[in-house]
């Protein structure tokens, strides 16, 4: 991987960091992307409130199928390399849009999730908490009688608020930001390397293909995150 000294040096002397992670972290591992060259799933799928208040049966097993294809699936070595980073760095944190818990699965013990995580689910009339559940069937709460739905940020809601909050203080904090495997183009999660590089980061971007924050970052290397980042936390020993 060709990188410049200079850029090198900085990423030593830096002593917090995050990472903002996207799907193309976990491409690696054979899940596939929203866009891009290879994305897969395209805005028809029902990964919003107004589908599933109109077929709350069809999106539940639709999330239950992406669950059990994700399950599968095993962590790739840029989610290591990411959980490696945090015995480089004093304070090392990982912001995923990911729901796959890959980052969890692959040692890193802090993961802010923007957009929640597919194996836990929640009563979408009380907001219970539940862990996974295999049921065909789309559950009932046992609370309030509620329907129980992925814990996932659907398209047009909200972010976690703890989540959001979080991740902007370490945006404000740390003196390195490495924004990997996203195409940047879905809001608030795409602003949060911009909010660090306001606040004198250093941001480098590590994708397969330029995005729409590649002429704000202040360095980018092209190229598969798997590669890539393993070769970056060896050259930082
Ligand atoms: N290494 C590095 N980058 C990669 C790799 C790889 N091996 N494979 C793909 N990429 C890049 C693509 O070039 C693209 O820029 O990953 C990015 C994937 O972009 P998206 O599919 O848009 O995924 P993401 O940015 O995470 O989407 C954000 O949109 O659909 C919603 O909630 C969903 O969290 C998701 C959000």
């Amino acid at each position: 991987m060709k990188i410049d000294d200079e850029v090198l040096k900085k990423i030593k002397s830096a002593k917090t960091a995050f990472a903002l992670t996207g799907a193309g972290s976990s491409a690696p591992s054979g899940i596939p992307t929203f866009r891009g060259s290879n994305g897969f799933w395209t805005d028809k799928t029902p990964f919003d409130v107004e589908e599933f208040n109109k077929n709350p049966q069809k999106v539940w097993e639709w999330h239950c199928e992406i669950r059990e294809m994700i399950k599968k699936k095993a962590p790739n070595p840029s989610h290591f390399a990411l959980a490696n980073m945090q015995t480089v760095f004093r304070n090392f944190v990982v912001v995923t849009q990911n729901i796959d818990n890959l980052h969890q699965k692959a040692g890193s013990n802090r993961v802010i999730e923007l957009h929640g995580n597919i194996y836990r689910n929640k009563c979408n009339d009380c907001g219970k908490i539940f862990g996974e559940i295999n049921s065909k069937k789309i559950p009932e709460c046992d609370k309030c009688g509620g329907l129980i739905r992925p814990d996932v940020v659907w398209f047009g809601e909200p972010l976690p608020y703890d989540a959001l909050i979080k991740a902007r203080a370490y945006a404000e904090s740390s003196e390195l930001c490495f924004v990997v495997g996203t195409s940047g183009v879905v809001q608030p999660a795409a602003s949060i390397p911009l909010i660090s590089k306001e606040k004198g980061a250093f941001v480098i971007e590590i994708n397969r293909e330029k995005t729409v924050l590649s002429e704000y970052v202040d360095y980018s290397i092209f190229g598969d995150a798997a590669v890539i980042l393993p070769e970056l936390y060896e050259r930082l020993l």
